[in-house]
């Protein structure tokens, strides 16, 4: 079984968001093993026992949910997986699956072990979701063809394969489609360390000398996220390419973060326009999200997903039962990066 690649476009999100070119430089950052995807320790080890038990049965591994915030690695480890069982990797997303149908023909193409690896699978619509779970408990498929008093209902045979979802929210997942799967895995934000050698490794793929200084002072302004962390790596490569001789030390670094307007904690202007906004109108009283949305012109799904999963861990925002609080720690924090 050789490793085919279908990668069909998803709407981008606004941390992906970018060049082809940095697409393709993205992939060549991804790690192809579990020895080279740094953090995530309970799931590699769950993951790693799971797939050395099926390989000695000769059969694929059940079905893996993957939940958390963006840029933490789901893409990346569906890869791994993939690579670890030697199988073929299909990429899809639940906004890309519009009619039962485009899953139909998507799951009559796998072959034996094959993973299928669904983006934002929360976005799946509940017809797809049907069909979906049906396939992943006996790995058959009933199609109905034709119409009227001539329909018929035929049922199909599908290769073993394995489903790994990824989504920013369980709770939007139908239940009957959560209980198929047999491992589930919550990604947690990382450790500064770990981030520190993700960009270590990164520099080293792209040919980059980076201070260990630097590396430090980069990892602790990219929201304990790899993609982010990835991101600042290759700006501020740009900046020292452009204003120093290619080599990232801590002054570059420094300099590079404060064009890009990242303050000490990672947070950019976006980030600080919300709590702003939030502080302005609400002050500590509990805010609703839509409400959020309307005032920052932002959709309330990316203020759920994008902005607020990072705010909560450092504790500058609250979730209440009556909306969301802005802390006394981020109003310090805001008086400190006045923005202009
Ligand atoms: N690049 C992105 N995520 C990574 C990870 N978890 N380990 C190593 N490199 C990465």
């Amino acid at each position: 079984m050789g490793i085919q690649r279908l990668v069909e476009p998803t709407a981008p999100e606004p941390e992906q968001a970018g060049t082809f070119e940095e697409a393709q430089v993205e992939l060549t950052l991804r790690p192809q093993t579990f020895d080279d995807y740094i953090g995530q320790d309970r799931m590699k080890r769950n993951l790693r026992l799971a797939i050395d038990a099926a390989k000695k049965r000769g059969e694929p591994i059940d079905h893996v949910l993957l939940y958390g915030p963006p840029g933490l690695g789901k893409t990346t480890m569906a890869g791994v997986i993939a690579n670890e069982m030697g199988t073929g990797l299909r990429v899809t997303s639940g906004p890309a699956i519009e009619r039962a149908g485009d899953l139909a023909s998507i799951l009559t193409n796998l072959q034996d072990g094959d993973v299928l690896f669904i983006d934002e699978i929360h976005r799946l619509s509940r017809a797809v979701e049907e069909v979906l779970y049906s396939a992943m408990e006996d790995f058959k498929l009933d199609i109905v063809i034709g119409k009227g008093p001539a329909a018929r209902s035929v049922r199909l045979d599908l290769p073993k394969f394995t489903v790994i979802g990824a989504t920013t929210r369980t709770g939007s997942l139908a239940a009957p489609l959560r209980d198929r799967f047999g491992h589930l895995f919550h990604l947690e934000f990382y450790k500064i360390h770990d981030i520190e050698r993700i960009i270590q490794r990164s520099a080293k793929i792209l040919n980059t000398k980076i201070a260990d200084e630097a590396a430090n002072a980069l990892a602790t302004r990219s929201r304990q996220t790899p993609r982010i962390a990835n991101r600042l790596l290759k700006r501020v490569r740009d900046y020292a390419d452009v204003n120093g001789d290619g080599i990232i030390d801590k002054t570059i670094t420094n300099n590079a973060l404060k064009l890009l307007e990242i303050d000490d904690l990672g947070l950019d202007p976006a980030d600080r326009r919300m709590l702003r906004a939030m502080w302005d109108n609400y002050k500590d009283h509990p805010v609703g999200l839509n409400t959020i949305a309307a005032i920052t012109g932002d959709e309330a799904s990316t203020i759920e997903d994008f902005y607020e999963p990072y705010l909560l861990q450092i504790g500058f925002i609250e979730r209440t039962p009556r909306g969301r609080i802005v802390t006394p720690r981020a109003v310090e924090h805001l008086r400190q990066h006045q923005d202009h």
